[in-house]
């Protein structure tokens, strides 16, 4: 059997290494100066006033959502098609997560004439995912939350560095956005992530609940600048630590690289993969060079062929393949959360994920697409009964 192609795959370089060595020896782990040098660097790629980091983006969005007045009784939209966190997070401030559809095969982005059909006097905020890093369709999502006051969130846990069709950066374009560090994310440190906001206020909530609501954080005691502290809200533990600010410095330095590698490859993933017969590649070559290409989604047209096109890649060619994502009123903890969403349903059956890190070899590459290619044909010639 041949090696395995991992759906994704992170190295560290020395310095990275080097840096969270040091921050171990350095006798201080939890947030402090490092994290905030982090807040400066990141804030600065995004061109915006600030940057809160916290322990992960599902944090970031529990803030942003509480940040922009979320309470009981209080609706948020947003797509069905997303990682289960941009709902989950409306639950946590008592809210109902209303879910939207995604605009079609060739877009996985919420689509803004469903989220209009949706609004009620009861919408506080809409959550717009830029899904694998590309941007949303902001402009009528701005309009329309403008209009109504409402705010506007971005999901932006795929999409550092990634820019919207009137080149401002996503992650700068709503209220509020949530950045992840997760591991496998474009910009990684394992567990970790970040709002970014251009509002005062905003920052400062977030900013306070992210440790607890204290009057004065560990780093201010440790340095003798604050004896005691007040508690001033419900807050939580949503820190950051030390060692995973130090490596996201580092990693921020090859970031820009690391995504033009990611586009080169997903360039030539749609010329390679974008005449094949029963597959859809969502999105335009214009927009690649826009996004931050955090996974390569591919739709495979014919739904009962995807599961067996996952299982044929895995077992004869040791490719490993993805589903982004299941739709999230399909799962039993959001059961009759929505009606029918036809267009997300299909995507969920038909989405097929393929490997894609930036030092993924044009070899490995080229067995990716031999495995789609020739598994898919042949299960199109005889099809499973
Ligand atoms: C779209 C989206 N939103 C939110 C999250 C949550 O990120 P984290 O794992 O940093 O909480 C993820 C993570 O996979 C995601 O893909």
């Amino acid at each position: 059997m041949s090696k395995p192609i991992p759906l994704f795959d992170i190295r560290l370089d020395d310095a990275e290494v080097a840096a969270v060595e040091q921050t171990l020896r350095s006798g201080w782990l939890t947030m402090g100066p490092r994290t905030a040098d982090f807040e400066r660097a990141f804030a600065a790629h995004l061109g915006v006033e600030h940057a809160v980091a916290v322990s992960s983006a599902t944090a970031a969005l529990h803030l942003a959502y509480l940040a922009a007045g979320v309470g009981p009784g209080d609706e948020v939209i947003v797509p069905a098609i997303t990682f289960v966190a941009t709902a989950n997070a409306v639950r946590y401030c008592g809210g109902t997560p209303v879910l939207a559809e995604l605009k079609g095969q060739h877009d996985l982005g919420i689509d803004p004439a469903d989220v209009a059909a949706r609004i009620t006097e009861r919408t506080r905020a809409v959550c717009a995912v830029h899904f694998a890093g590309y941007a949303a369709d902001i402009a009528p999502l701005r309009e329309l939350c403008d209009e109504r006051g409402i705010a506007l969130i971005e999901d932006a846990a795929h999409s550092p560095s990634a820019t919207a069709p009137d080149g401002r950066m996503l992650g700068t374009l709503g209220l509020a956005s949530a950045f992840s560090f997760f591991s496998n994310k474009v910009l990684s440190c394992g567990e970790g992530g970040l709002l970014a906001t251009d509002d005062d206020d905003v920052a400062e909530l977030a900013r306070s609940r992210r440790a607890h609501a204290l009057t004065s954080g560990t780093w201010d005691r440790h340095r003798g600048h604050a004896a005691s502290y007040d508690v001033t809200a419900l807050g939580f533990n949503y820190r950051i630590d030390e060692p995973r600010a130090a490596l996201l410095i580092e990693r921020l330095k090859g970031l820009e690289d690391d995504v033009a590698r990611r586009r080169a490859l997903v360039h030539r993933y749609r010329e390679l993969l974008g005449g094949v017969e029963g597959l859809t590649i969502p999105y335009r070559d214009e927009e690649v060079d826009r996004s931050s290409c955090y996974v390569m989604p591919v739709m495979v047209d014919d739904p009962a062929l995807r599961d067996p096109l996952r299982q044929a890649m895995q077992e004869r060619w040791n490719v490993q393949t993805s589903v982004l994502y299941p739709a999230i009123h399909e799962f039993t903890a959001y059961a009759g959360a929505a009606g029918p969403l036809p267009r997300s349903e299909l995507a969920a059956r038909t989405e097929l994920t393929v490997p894609l890190f930036p030092h993924l070899t044009e070899d490995d590459q080229d067995r990716v697409v031999a495995a789609v290619t020739s598994e898919l044909a042949e299960l199109r010639q005889a099809p499973p009964s």
